[in-house]
């Protein structure tokens, strides 16, 4: 049987991998900037996540949410100390698009409405609303596509206003920084507006922190810069280091009945485990200073070549621009210098990615291959 071929994939074959590495059966070694899409959050095979989950998966791998599994009230517990978002519930799921479908579907309970509002260049997965509320048409089938979405340019109040003040809308979602639309964001006042208008016209906020989360920006939640309070906060990606696991963080006006929402693997067993590994690794290596500090060495850094014209997004979820496409140069430093990169909708941005974990030496390395590369382009 072949696989279903919906991947164009690099000829690389990874193994092994330690931190911020990766290693292909020949025992090439690959820095890893990209962290297989913002996943890698406390590196590659944590010696404390290995650990956990393999003792763990010794005493109980999985059961459903139909008995007592006390480990979910430890990872909300654990969740609330690093996050700060004290008054919110916890549901878990398995990935970031069902967090997200999960966001949408409360939304429409909680407000009886059915329209929601999306960004132009978001992102927010490939399940049936998430889909339809991703701005990319060609990833949306006429199933989907019956969904009622609403996209408005990233930052235009008076658009939102206009859409919102018709009374139908169940939520505004949107990423704080968009991740795979190119690393905009918009402005504090843009994101206050947003709430002062969906709590006036009785819609929800969900804030979309699939990416952005789990401290990537150096804050725990990147909205926290911006200092609003969203009424749903989705989270996936970092969350499990690798292993899958989603959730929403769900305000308390939002209230719970049971059968609301449900899934047979959400919660389980092991994907706590793992969530509360990189929790408590976040904490004890005090990686939220660590992504701050590299990300001011590597932002001085790139500053300094002078065929960047814009150096996008905060933490380590960085953007750089170049006034070319950067297929090739990503190919070289695959290729030729063993990197790991990872690119966006914007076909001149180069994203950086990597584990929460990585540190300056890590940087120079990027830096001197990206200089070669660069240079070898203008042969
Ligand atoms: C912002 C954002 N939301 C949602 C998703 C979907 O997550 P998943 O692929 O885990 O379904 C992604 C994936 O790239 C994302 O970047």
């Amino acid at each position: 049987m072949s696989l279903f071929n919906v991947y164009p994939l690099f000829d690389i074959t990874p193994v092994k991998a330690n931190d911020v590495y990766v290693y292909d059966e020949n025992g090439t070694q690959y820095l890893d900037l990209y962290g297989g899409h913002a996943v890698i959050s406390i590196g590659h095979s944590h010696p404390t996540y290995v650990k956990k989950l393999t003792n763990q998966l010794s005493n109980i791998g999985f059961y459903s949410n139909s008995i007592q599994n006390p480990l979910q009230q430890e990872l909300a517990n654990k969740l609330t100390t690093l996050s700060n978002c004290e008054s919110y519930e916890l549901f878990l799921c398995n990935s970031g698009a069902e967090a997200n479908e999960n966001a949408i579907k409360l939304a429409s309970f909680h407000t009886g409405k059915h329209k929601i509002v999306a960004f132009k260049n978001s992102f927010h997965g490939r399940t049936s609303a998430a889909v339809a509320a991703t701005d990319n048409a060609k990833i949306v089938a006429p199933v989907n596509a019956q969904q009622a979405v609403e996209f408005i340019e990233y930052g235009d109040v008076a658009s939102l206003h206009d859409v919102l003040a018709k009374g139908d809308v169940c939520a505004v979602i949107t990423e704080i920084i968009q991740g795979v639309g190119g690393l905009d964001e918009a402005t504090t006042e843009f994101y206050k507006t947003v709430t002062t208008l969906c709590n006036t016209y009785g819609s929800l906020f969900i804030a979309d922190e699939v990416q952005s989360g789990f401290g990537r920006t150096g804050d725990f939640f990147a909205f926290q810069k911006h200092g609003i309070e969203p009424d749903i906060i989705s989270m996936a990606k970092g969350m499990g280091n690798g292993f899958p696991v989603g959730g929403i963080l769900i305000h308390p006006k939002i209230k719970a009945s049971f059968g609301l929402l449900g899934t047979t693997f959400g919660g389980n067993h092991l994907a706590c485990t793992a969530a509360l590994s990189v929790l408590e690794t976040i904490e004890k290596e005090n990686l939220l200073d660590n992504v701050k500090e590299v990300s001011s060495y590597f932002i001085n850094k790139v500053q300094q070549i002078s065929e960047i014209r814009n150096i996008k997004g905060r933490g380590l979820m960085l953007g750089l621009e170049f006034d070319f496409p950067i297929a090739e140069l990503r190919k070289d430093l695959i290729f030729n210098h063993h990197i790991f990169t990872g690119s966006s909708k914007n076909p001149n941005l180069l994203r950086i990615l990597p584990s929460l974990t990585v540190k300056k030496e890590h940087v120079d390395v990027f830096i001197n291959a990206l200089i070669k590369a660069l240079e070898l382009q203008k042969v």
